[in-house]
Order: C-alpha cells, then sequence, then structure tokens
C-alpha cells in the first residue's frame, strides 16, 4: 500500500491497474482488504483505487467524530493528490456506500457512475443513533473486543459462516486490529448522517445496486426499493451472499462489475 496526506491526514491506499478508475469504498468496521478479490479481477482493465477510510486499515486516525461528508472529501483528496481529473467509477459497501452517497452530493463532477452495494439510503432512527454513541463510547473504553465477537456473525450468510470460516476469521482480524479512536468516530459519524432517500430520484448517473440475498443488514427488500427509486437502476441480487457480498461470492459480484463497467 501507499500513503498520501490528504487533508491533513495520512492515507493508505491501494493503486493498480490502468484505465477508468474505479473507487472502491469499505465498510465499518473493516478496511481495504474486503475488496481484494475485486482488485484483482478488475485491474487488468482498470485503475483501482482503494483507500483505508481515516481511523481505519493503515490510515490515519481523527479522534471525536468523522463525518460522511469527511470520508467523500478524503476520497475526492485522494483523487487530487492522485492527480486524477477524470470522472470515476465509485463503489462503497454499506458504510462505504453512505460516504458514496456524500461524495456524489458534494462531488457530482467527478462521478462516472455509482454502485452501492449492501447499503441504506435512511438516517439511523434516534435509538439506532443513541446504540452507535453507546458503541462509541464503548469500544474507547474497552477496545474493539465487543465487535470482534458479535459484528461478524451478523455481516456474513450462515453458509459463509459454516464453510468458509476463514472469512470471518479474517474480519475478526481486521476488527480487532483497529484503533477504537478511528471506531468511535466513525460511529458517531454514522449517527449523524443525514436521510438520502430524499437524493435517490436526483440520481442522474449510471448506478448499480448490488446485494447479498441473505443480507441481514441491508436486505433485498430495502436494496430493492432504492434501486427502484433510483432512474435506471441496475439491481443485482448476490446469491450465497450476506452483508459482505464481495467477498462472500467474488465471482457474481465481480461479473456484475464488469457488465457494468462495460456498458458505461
Ligand atoms: C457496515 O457494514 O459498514 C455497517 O454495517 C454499516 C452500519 O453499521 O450501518
Amino acid at each position: 500500500m501507499k500513503t498520501v496526506e490528504v487533508n491533513g491526514i495520512d492515507l493508505a491506499y491501494i493503486d493498480e491497474g490502468t484505465g477508468l478508475p474505479v473507487v472502491l469504498v469499505h465498510g465499518f468496521p473493516l478496511d481495504h482488504a474486503m475488496w481484494d478479490a475485486q482488485v484483482e479481477a478488475l485491474k487488468g482493465e482498470h485503475r483501482v483505487i482503494v483507500p483505508d477510510l481515516r481511523g481505519f486499515g493503515r490510515s490515519g486516525v481523527t479522534e471525536g467524530t468523522v463525518t460522511m461528508e469527511q470520508f467523500a472529501d478524503d476520497v475526492a483528496g485522494l483523487l487530487d493528490a492522485l492527480g486524477i481529473q477524470k470522472r470515476v467509477l465509485v463503489a462503497g459497501l454499506s458504510m462505504g456506500g453512505y460516504v458514496v452517497f456524500q461524495f456524489f452530493r458534494r462531488h457530482r463532477g467527478r462521478v462516472r457512475g455509482l454502485v452501492l452495494c449492501d447499503t441504506r439510503a435512511g438516517a439511523d432512527t434516534p435509538e439506532a443513533a443513541a446504540a452507535r454513541r453507546e458503541t462509541a463510547g464503548q469500544v474507547l473504553r474497552e477496545g474493539p473486543g465487543s465487535l470482534v465477537e458479535n459484528m461478524p456473525a451478523r455481516l456474513f450468510a450462515g453458509a459463509t459462516l459454516r464453510d468458509r470460516p476463514e472469512l470471518d476469521e479474517s474480519l475478526r482480524r481486521v476488527i480487532a486490529g483497529t484503533d477504537p479512536r478511528g471506531i468511535a468516530a466513525a460511529s458517531r459519524g454514522m449517527a449523524e448522517r443525514p436521510d438520502d432517500t430524499p437524493l435517490l430520484p436526483e440520481i442522474d448517473c449510471p448506478t448499480l445496486v448490488v446485494v447479498g440475498g441473505e443480507d441481514a443488514i441491508s436486505p433485498p427488500e430495502e436494496m430493492g426499493r432504492i434501486a427502484a427509486a433510483i432512474p435506471g437502476a441496475r439491481l443485482v441480487e448476490v446469491p450465497d451472499a450476506g452483508h459482505m457480498s464481495p467477498m462472500e461470492n467474488p465471482a457474481a459480484v465481480n461479473a456484475a462489475l464488469r457488465e457494468f463497467l462495460g456498458s458505461l
């Protein structure tokens, strides 16, 4: 991985291949590695850029709250630092999708297309936002242990947990190695995120919506409503996958991404 200073922090990123830039934004509380299979599949024909968001992976950490807008501006700052002027495809999973919505709002001129993967458009309910703030406090007090215990099982389909325990273990390692201040700051940022539902009909670029058929966090029905609200969006339901569809069924996700990229 390389590192560059962006908006006052060191941002770690992967930058491989040449062609149309494809930016892949990871979910919470993860890092670039969740997109490894997509980097391998796409780098032959595209320039694939995968940051560790501020506070995650090998990037610098900010205390307090990091908003989805800040993450989106960091992605734009990374493109500036890499001298990328042309428009990009930007894809995000879950929290990465919240970042994609803000990237579209704030940097519309840089967008060639969007991929919304296992994500949500609505804001948190007051109860969900309070739970996120509670999580932030707990992780700061006790470290990421409680997330390591509870999160991976929710992220994967049952069959993935049974047949491919190494995926579960790899996420546990990533979460355990994440700076508690980064986890807390993103949790608070997600609690504050806006309702992007009114934005959906205004999305006027090619958009692909991807959801694991067994995603329990952003279920297919909810993702279907997102796709239906975005003019011309395509919806792909990925079999044998939960919330982490790019890791759980990379062949299907890569095929959907390739077909979408080919249509641009
Ligand atoms: C994620 O995978 O990024 C999280 O599930 C997002 C969230 O907690 O809303």
